[in-house]
């Protein structure tokens, strides 16, 4: 008597099989407790897969949870655009975002290497002090950009 070998199941490929056409990816690395229980109380109709054994079910439970990915906030959520400190509001009809934070910059659309890391990045042709906050450039001489 030749003793089978023992055979592994594929998680993921039962998940494609019994869960993907309701679910696609979602409850992929669902915990065998929270799959066998909606099995067991019928929910949307899974009372159907009652067929699965254990086994199947603790290896349906090994898939890789999907990564969500949450919703970048909208302009204007964390800053006004333009926000309403400094110059802004004297520039607003004289200069884009671009012409002193640098390309990539608009009031739609930001340079994501530099956005929100903590630094307020602005061009070096602006001629920006930061000890004094002030501004020389081929527009003006020194000015004040307050607070
Ligand atoms: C006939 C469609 C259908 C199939 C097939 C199906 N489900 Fe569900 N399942 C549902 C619906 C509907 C709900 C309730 C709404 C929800 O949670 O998305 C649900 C709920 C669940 C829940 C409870 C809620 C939660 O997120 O904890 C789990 C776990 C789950 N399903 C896992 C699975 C797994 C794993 C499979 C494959 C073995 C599967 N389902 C197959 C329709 C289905
Ligand atoms: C005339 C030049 C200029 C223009 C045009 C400009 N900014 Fe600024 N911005 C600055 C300066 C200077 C600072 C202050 C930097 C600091 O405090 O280190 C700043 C700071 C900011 C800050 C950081 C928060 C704050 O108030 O300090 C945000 C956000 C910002 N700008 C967004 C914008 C947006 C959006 C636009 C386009 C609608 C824009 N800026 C146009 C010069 C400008
Ligand atoms: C999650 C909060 C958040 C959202 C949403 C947001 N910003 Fe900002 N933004 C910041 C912070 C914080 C700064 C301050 C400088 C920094 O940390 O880079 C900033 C700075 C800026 C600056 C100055 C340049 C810089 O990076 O220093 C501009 C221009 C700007 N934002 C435009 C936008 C635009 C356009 C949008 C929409 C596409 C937007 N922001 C959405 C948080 C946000």
């Amino acid at each position: 008597m030749v003793t089978p070998p023992p055979t592994t199941l594929d998680g993921q490929a039962l998940y494609t099989q019994y869960c993907n056409g309701c679910h696609g990816t979602a409850k992929q690395g669902k915990t065998a407790t929270a799959i066998q229980g909606a099995i067991d109380a019928n929910i949307g109709g899974m009372g159907s897969l009652s067929t699965l054994t254990a086994a199947q079910v603790a290896a349906i439970a090994t898939t890789t949870a999907p990564v969500v990915t949450p919703p970048t906030p909208a302009c204007g959520s964390c800053h006004a655009i333009p926000p309403a400190t400094g110059k802004h509001t004297y520039h607003r009809t004289r200069a884009t975002c671009a012409s002193c934070h640098g390309t990539g910059y608009s009031t739609t659309t930001v340079n994501a290497a530099t956005h929100a890391n903590g630094v307020k990045n602005l061009a070096t042709n602006i001629g920006w002090n930061a000890t004094n906050r002030t501004c020389a450039n081929s527009c003006h001489g020194t000015k004040s950009w307050g607070l």
